[in-house]
């Protein structure tokens, strides 16, 4: 990556879009959908984006109420991956697996299996899982506290790293007259004994192209900035205020130092956006998203963070004031903040709060190419961020790709973003030389 220019990663994920097949011309035939996921992939790599991100809430919604009002198309990340690993040569591709639900032999298999195949263009992101109906999907008890799911985070990273460097990159000998293959000094086995793993393996694949898969993580609590600085080679952001995004940042580079490591995770901010060809369509369009989500789904994306502690709130009486948000939560702390923070600004009623807040804690754009470009440059220039995750607000095909045509040219233009690869990559994407 030149000097002066950013990361950009495009998010999808199947829930963004729930209410949005409402919206005219929505395409919702099931091999449509398929085509344009394999479509998608064509677009940002056309535009020269460092990575697809497929997030992950693992489990859907177990209300049948909720099915009934919206479209089931929640495809599994790692197929999804998969596919768009065949579909391109170049894009990075960033698969979530959940370090909450998943087994750390089985992440570090799938992921480094698809780096190998993708020609090292693979990351993990490894989250903690925020979804409330994930335990349930799951058979367990409900969702454990946030530090525990941390602590497993922690064991879990490290076990997978040790597996992803069972082979080191010179092990092979290929010694046919002696019947030796690989340099028995340079094969690590990884045992560990921790309170949430117990493991002795060695993973049975060669060391990625690309030294290692990528590791990221999405939590900006204090927890999540720990982990995220002791092992993610980049981090995503969610905060919507350059200031609050530098402190992450520098949080992460202070963590990352006092681990001894050489570089510290790339800062990338989520970008949560509505792109218009003028200010009113981009308005338009996102108040008609607004207007087509149910008023339950709208309270629930500000109540959903926090479980059993979120306030209760009538839906027939919006005028009423916001009720108090908890202290903490044991679910989705960064969330928690960016709400307690709006609603100490002044007494909003329900109604104003949902305006206010607009569906989500990330910083939030809506508005034209040109005006995208800018913002974006801005965060960038502040120090606030290494790069960015466009998450669109709904329509994340139609969204993503008008991104891609319209404000990376732009950014081309203005030489704050690559005209094309000049790696192969997903840590020479995102300007990671080093490796720890
Ligand atoms: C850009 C971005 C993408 C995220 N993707 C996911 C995801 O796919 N699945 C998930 O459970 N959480 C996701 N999160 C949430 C975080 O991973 C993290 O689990 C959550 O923030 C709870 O941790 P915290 O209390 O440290 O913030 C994402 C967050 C951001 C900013």
């Amino acid at each position: 990556m030149a000097n002066g220019q950013f990361s950009i990663v495009a998010l999808t994920t199947s829930n963004s879009d729930a209410y949005t097949w409402r919206l005219p011309g929505a395409r919702l035939n099931l091999q449509t959908r398929i085509g344009d996921a394999r479509q998608l992939v064509r677009n940002l790599e056309e535009a020269k984006l460092d990575a697809i991100l497929y997030a992950d809430f693992v489990s859907g919604s177990s209300d049948a109420a909720r099915w009934a009002r919206i479209p089931p198309f929640d495809f599994d990340p790692l197929i999804l991956a998969a596919v768009a690993a065949e579909e391109t040569s170049a894009l990075g591709i960033i698969p979530t697996l959940s370090t909450t639900w998943d087994e750390p032999y089985r992440v570090a298999r799938e992921i480094l299996s698809l780096d190998h195949f993708s020609g090292g263009r693979v990351g993990w992101n490894a989250v903690t899982s925020i979804s409330t109906t994930a335990p349930s999907a799951f058979g367990a008890e409900g969702l454990p506290p946030h530090a525990t799911r941390y602590e497993r985070a922690d064991e879990f990273i490290d076990i997978v790293k040790s597996l992803w460097s069972s082979f080191a990159a010179d092990s092979r000998v290929e010694d046919r007259d002696r019947g030796i293959f690989n340099d028995i000094g340079r094969i690590v086995e990884t045992h560990r004994s921790g309170k949430h793993f117990t493991i002795d393996a060695i993973l049975g694949q060669e060391a990625s192209v690309q030294g290692r898969p990528v590791i990221v993580q999405a939590g900006s609590s204090a927890d999540g900035i720990e982990v995220g600085g002791k092992y993610a080679d980049a981090v995503f952001v969610g905060k919507d205020q350059q200031s609050e995004a530098a402190e992450v940042r520098a949080g992460l580079q202070a963590v990352a130092r006092s681990h001894g490591r050489p570089y510290a995770p790339r800062a990338l901010s989520s970008f949560y956006f509505v792109i218009g060809s003028t200010q009113e369509e981009a308005d338009r369009l996102e108040d008609q998203i607004d207007e087509l989500t149910p008023i339950e789904e709208r309270v629930a994306v500000f109540s959903k963070y926090f479980g059993d502690d979120a306030p209760r709130i009538d839906l027939d009486d919006l005028d009423a004031p916001i009720p108090d948000f908890p202290e903490t939560t044991e679910v989705q702390q960064t969330a928690l903040a960016f709400y307690r923070r709006v609603a100490a600004e002044r007494p909003y009623s329900v109604r104003e709060f949902l305006r206010r807040t607009r569906g989500r804690y990330f910083f939030r754009f809506t508005g034209t190419p040109e005006q995208a470009a800018d913002t974006l440059v801005d965060w960038h220039r502040s120090g606030a961020a290494d790069g960015f995750v466009l998450n669109p607000k709904a329509d994340p095909f139609g969204q993503l790709t008008r991104f891609a045509q319209h404000v990376v040219p732009i950014l081309q233009e203005r030489g704050v973003f690559r005209r094309d690869y000049s790696g192969a990559t997903l840590r020479d994407h995102l300007g990671i030389a080093e490796l720890d």
